[in-house]
């Protein structure tokens, strides 16, 4: 419990409702989507929702005063612990700043606060025409400050790029209470430091994301789904490159091995073509029916060529929607295949996309884990994720070592440990093997220079 004095200061500022207390408060604001508190048991304090800017300046003037730490959230929809109150303290919950501030058309960008739905958003501008590109898998409930403090990515990625690509302003409360406003409309901008990169993906450390400057583009006129599958998912991989090299760029290209089909058709109930082994899921976009057209019968001509069992295209909005429906539940449906599932986002230079495939069924089967793949293959960037049962010493044994090679293969083809996830609490233990002591003592230096007292969102990325 935070000590009556704090209480009471934290309740002048956001009012008794938006002070939450209770047992079961404190258990739903413990754990994110990587399930890792219920392993640990962590609990925030006290959870605070502050409504604007100004109210999360004071919380964290007075919990800098006290030296309390504070862990922002969103929707929590992280996949490595980022949002878990790993030291107690405030978790500091942005879900009441939910305004869109403004839809600037001529300069085409957006401005909302932290607590924004990512699809809210994308709705919003898509009335207009405008189009913000960056889509996790989790965007009918993500938040858009969320998605800037982990740099999300998604399946638009290949063609569009990240949220960093987007972001143009910032509005952040360091860890004082100081508000600091980073960026803004002015598309050249190279004065001082480009602190609104530094903000974005580092994940609640340095300071608290209220409000977001974003740069939209014109929403492509048609969209199509193309859905191919293979006898193998070196098949699949093949395909995508050629197809990138061929010019074909798709707006996303997603690949899922015979472990995934196998979760979706038991998750519908559906039989499965016994030599599948694997499958794509595309989408193409452009401004006329022809272009499109154009774009399916080259890509249909590149898979054929690498040995595709069928080439199908959605043949209506609903189907297509459906399509994606799977593929944006498909980290669920993996789940649901075993007691345990850890799921992983290492990211991997395009064209060693097959080769650590490769290399991660053969972890695969020296620990005998089911290793499900699947995941962005158009940039490189997969999630393979370990089925097991953790409750099993011996075989949660196996799974460190067989997660640890993993890593040590994304290394090893000049990769790395994150995409889209972050660092969070799940992949601390393996950061200086990517970044070497003397990149984590600089990631360090700059954490101390924000966050003098270690208050925001302590125990993470290192
Ligand atoms: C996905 C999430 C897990 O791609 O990143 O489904
Ligand atoms: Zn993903």
């Amino acid at each position: 419990m935070v000590a009556g004095e704090i209480r009471q200061k934290l309740i002048d500022i956001v009012g008794q409702d938006n002070v939450l207390e209770s047992e079961i408060d404190r258990f739903g604001y413990s754990y994110d989507s990587s399930y890792v508190s219920l392993v640990s048991g962590n609990r925030p304090d006290v959870v605070v929702r502050p409504l604007t800017a100004s109210e999360v300046s004071r919380v964290m003037a007075v919990a800098y005063e006290h030296a309390v730490p504070v862990t922002a959230r969103g929707a929590a929809s992280g996949r490595t612990g980022g949002s878990i109150p790993l030291s107690g303290g405030i978790s500091l919950c942005l879900d009441r700043m939910t305004r869109i501030v403004e839809l600037d058309e001529k300069n085409m960008m957006v401005t909302a606060e932290a607590g924004v739905r990512t699809i809210d958003l994308y709705n919003h501008c898509a009335a207009k025409g405008l189009f913000y590109p960056p889509d996790p898998a989790s965007w009918k409930f993500s938040t858009i400050g969320g998605n800037v403090a982990e740099n999300a990515g998604g399946m638009r990625a290949v063609k569009y790029g990240v949220t960093t690509n987007y972001v143009m302003g910032l509005e952040v409360v360091l860890a004082d209470g100081t508000v600091l406003t980073l960026g803004g409309k002015a598309i050249k901008n190279v004065t001082g430091y480009d602190l609104k990169s530094l903000f974005t993906g580092s994940e609640g450390t340095l300071g608290i994301i209220t409000r977001v400057t974003l740069r939209l583009i014109t929403m492509p006129k048609k969209r199509g789904t193309l859905q191919v599958t293979f006898r193998s998912l070196d098949d699949g991989c093949a395909t995508v490159h050629r197809m990138l090299q061929e010019g074909v760029v798709p707006a996303a290209a997603e690949i899922m091995d015979r472990v995934c089909l196998e979760a979706v058709a038991r998750h519908k109930k559906t039989p499965l073509d016994a030599q599948v082994q694997a499958s794509l899921v595309i989408e193409i976009d452009g401004d006329s029916d022809a272009e499109l057209a154009a774009q399916a019968g080259r890509i249909e001509a590149v898979a054929n060529q690498c040995n595709a069992v069928e080439v199908r295209l959605a043949g209506s909005q609903q189907e297509s929607d459906e399509i994606w429906a799977v593929r944006r539940g498909l980290s669920s449906a993996v789940a649901s295949l075993a007691p345990d599932r850890l799921g992983e986002d290492i990211s991997v230079p395009r064209d060693a996309f097959p080769e650590v495939v490769r290399r991660i069924r053969a972890i695969s089967e020296k620990y005998g884990l089911p290793i499900a793949v699947y995941g962005h293959a158009g940039d490189g960037n997969l999630h393979p994720s370990v089925l097991c049962n953790m409750g099993d010493p011996a075989e949660a044994e196996r799974v460190h070592r067989a997660v640890d090679e993993i890593f040590a293969a994304a290394l090893a083809v000049g990769g790395t440990l994150s995409g889209e996830h972050g660092i969070g609490i799940t992949k601390r233990p393996y950061i200086s093997r990517a970044l070497g002591e003397a990149g984590v003592k600089a990631l360090k230096a700059v954490k101390a220079a924000l966050d003098p007292k270690g208050i925001l969102n302590p125990g993470k990325i290192w």
